[in-house]
């Protein structure tokens, strides 16, 4: 080996992400993008992120193979995208062999894991969340919705990748809802055990900060947008585009989730010996009154929230994931793009249900760059025959960085009318909210 090749390859940084999703692209886009070489690795990836410099798919899902992958090639650190990795405690097998890798531990992914956990929890610290009950019995179930009314809400206890929510507005339904996973068996395990919740009225919004255990780093504030329809109508989705920031969370706003939320949280999760070290993500509903409460946690980075915060974020992120594990939080700053960022989710035929895959995509921009602020992240695409193909429901995210909603917005549409697959689908309206709320409406 050549002596400057062997050098290059000790000054090369390896790091690692773990899934397959736009919200795992635009991480390894950040971490790559900061100072110094970078080689990231992501598993399994996608057809997007084959196509970046400084990236590379990794045909590997087993947390005891990606651990071998890690030691071998001397990963300076590991991220995990998704939830089902952290539920099933790749973080403990990591940290059992001396690696280092960013996420919560298997018990402290309960928060996200088991909403009954995450809700005796809220009741324990006080944290504000909704009326709730849980049972695995049907009748019980059925009286105590009798006795609450509609609408009402109910929940499969375990991770269902977004299909165990049921807003029931009928009692029928909400009957029905609980029929269906505590007898029909639809969502497997997850469903044994339902939390029938208080229905809570108000504007929805994500917080997410990154945690060392004691101490938070808040991350800018953003928004998705559920529904697969225009107008918030129709099924509810993994998320069909996101912004940041929200305005819904105003400096009032922030100062309650904080202090009302995200701090006993961290606190309590230490106090009941399971510290939180990670992302943590707390969906909320914002009330009329400006009252905050906590729809649900979940144990990483939100898809497709992701997408315009790391549009926004000027910060180095691999210093602040590394200052989070060393618990030195509060000695870091994150600095932001004062701008607005914007996603829109371009989903495949028939998603949320049963996506159609398989379809040859046209239009893309060279590299994934359509300019300097304007760029496109993969989710469900693989090559195919030198084609990039959809390969599941959610296939891209297009994401823009401007002055207004207004320019965001027509930018992003912009490059979506040059791009094509049978059965593209998308939502017109990605920052109606924001739209209205903000100044250039
Ligand atoms: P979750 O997975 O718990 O966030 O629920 C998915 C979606 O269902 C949320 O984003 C809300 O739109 C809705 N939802 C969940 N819980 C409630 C609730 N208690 N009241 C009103 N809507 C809810
Ligand atoms: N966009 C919602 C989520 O990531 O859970």
């Amino acid at each position: 080996m050549a002596t400057d090749e062997k050098k290059e390859r000790i000054l090369i940084v390896k790091l690692l992400v773990i899934g397959s999703g736009a919200r795992e692209h635009a991480l390894a886009w950040r971490l790559a993008n900061t100072p110094g070489a970078r080689k990231v690795y992501v598993a399994p990836g996608n057809a997007g992120i084959a196509r970046e410099r400084g990236m590379e798919n990794l045909p590997l899902t087993e947390p005891e193979a990606l651990a071998d992958f890690a030691e071998k090639e001397k990963v300076r650190l590991t991220v995990v995208g998704p939830e089902a990795p952290l539920a099933a405690g790749i973080v403990d097998i990591f940290q059992a062999r001396g690696l280092k890798i960013f996420g919560p531990t298997r018990a402290a992914a309960q928060l996200e894991a088991s909403k009954d956990f995450a809700k005796r929890f809220m009741t324990r610290h006080r944290i504000p969340t909704a009326r709730f009950a849980t049972f695995t019995e049907i009748d019980a179930a059925n009286a105590y919705v009798d006795q609450e009314g509609a609408p009402i809400v109910i929940k499969a206890d375990g991770l269902a990748a977004g299909k165990g929510v049921v807003v029931a507005q009928t009692k029928e339904e909400a009957r029905a809802a609980i029929a269906e996973m505590l007898a029909g068996g639809a969502l497997g395990q997850a469903g044994r055990q339902v939390v029938i919740e208080e229905f809570l009225k108000g504007e929805e919004a994500s917080f997410i900060v990154i945690s060392d255990g004691k101490n938070v780093l808040p991350l800018a504030s953003s928004q998705d947008h559920k529904r697969i329809g225009d107008g918030d109508t129709g099924a509810n989705t993994g998320g069909m585009g996101a912004y940041s920031p929200a305005p819904v969370v105003t400096p009032e706003v922030y100062a309650r989730v904080m202090r009302e939320i995200i701090l006993p949280t961290v606190k309590g999760m230490e106090k009941d010996g399971v510290p939180y070290v990670g992302f943590l993500y707390a969906g909320l509903m914002i009330g009329k009154d400006g009252g905050v409460k906590t729809l649900e946690f979940n144990c990483r980075m939100g898809d497709p929230e992701t997408q315009p915060i790391m549009m926004r974020l000027k910060s180095n992120l691999l210093t602040l994931l590394e200052y989070a594990l060393e618990g030195r939080l509060k000695d870091v700053e994150a600095e932001w793009d004062r701008r607005i960022a914007l996603s829109v989710v371009l989903a495949a035929e028939n998603y949320p249900a049963t996506p159609r895959t398989g379809d040859a995509i046209s239009g893309l921009p060279k590299n994934n760059v359509w300019d300097e602020n304007t760029r496109v992240f993969h989710a469900a695409t693989a090559e195919r025959e030198g084609n990039v193909v959809t390969a599941g429901g959610r296939v891209l995210t297009v994401c823009a960085l401007g002055e207004t909603v207004r320019a965001v917005r027509k930018r992003a549409y912009d490059v979506i009318s040059g791009i094509q697959w049978e059965g593209m689908q998308y939502r017109a309206d990605i920052g109606h909210r924001a739209l209205v709320a903000h100044d250039d409406a």
